[in-house]
């Protein structure tokens, strides 16, 4: 069976081949939102963008980004765009995140004010 590991939080779970992300990390005691989005959220509809993951080891053991994913990221509020400079191919959202194998993932990723990619 797959393992989730949550880097900041250092908790590993270990979940069924498919498992979704975001249901995972709640189901485990994981907060995954910044206040006060922790209230106020989509609910795993994929809208918000708030449920933002970083993954760190394990990208290929990730479902690939589906367009609708990809058209929320771009789309979303500006926060989320700062927040994927430089992490455009591990930043993810966990509502749409299948897990096939181990990963490691970091919940609530800093943003990348002086991302390389984009100032340089
Ligand atoms: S919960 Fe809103 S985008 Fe994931």
């Amino acid at each position: 069976m797959p393992t989730i590991t949550f880097v900041k939080e250092k908790k590993t779970v270990e979940v069924p081949a498919g498992a979704n992300l975001r249901k995972e990390a709640l189901k485990a005691g994981v907060q995954l939102y910044p206040f006060p989005h922790n209230y106020v959220n989509c609910m795993g509809l994929g809208l918000c963008t708030t449920c933002r993951v970083n993954i760190k080891k394990g990208v290929e053991n990730c479902s690939t980004q589906g367009v609708f994913e990809k058209v929320s990221m771009i789309t979303s509020p500006l926060l989320t765009f700062f927040a994927r400079l430089g992490n455009e191919k591990t930043l993810r959202l966990a509502c749409q995140l299948q897990v096939n194998g181990d990963v490691e993932v970091e919940t609530k990723p800093p943003m990348n004010w002086h991302g390389e990619n984009y100032w340089s």
